[in-house]
């Protein structure tokens, strides 16, 4: 499965072992960035939310500090739905009531086991549908 995943410098080292984390069976596309270095987190979240916008059906992984630019960012495009998660019940009610297609992760407050079982919990749950079809279906109308 092909994978979108980006992050400013604060999110740089999670992104790197989430990436080593799992090698197999996902088909990362790196958006960056590269290194540690200072760097403005929308130049990073901007392109991978174009590309989720491209194909919503897509999936991506957006890392920084706090998450919460990152995900401020990706929110801007149409058909991207960015889930700031800090544990795997958050991510699993994304996906189930939400349809979330970003797992945005605050890499500066959560340890990297925490960010592999999120991501796991991410990938492997379903949209419920349902009642929560007609609410995402709102998200875009206004
Ligand atoms: C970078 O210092 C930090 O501001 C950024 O990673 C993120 O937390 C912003 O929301």
């Amino acid at each position: 499965m092909k994978v979108y995943i980006a992050s400013d410098h604060a999110g740089y080292e999670m992104k790197e072992a989430i990436k080593h984390h799992f090698s197999a069976g996902f088909d990362w596309e790196d958006l960056g960035t590269h290194s540690s270095e200072s760097v403005d987190y929308p130049d990073y979240a901007h392109p991978l939310a174009e590309m989720v916008a491209q194909s919503p059906e897509a999936r991506a992984v957006l890392l920084c500090g706090t998450g919460n630019g990152v995900a401020m960012t990706a929110n801007k495009h149409a058909d991207v739905r960015a889930a700031l998660c800090w544990n795997t019940e958050i991510a699993a009610l994304a996906r189930q009531h939400n349809n979330a297609n970003v797992v945005v992760l605050p890499a500066r407050f959560i340890p990297a086991e925490e960010a592999f079982a999120i991501v796991e919990t991410f990938f492997n749950t379903p949209f419920e549908g349902g009642r929560h079809a007609r609410r995402v279906e709102k998200i875009n109308t206004r």
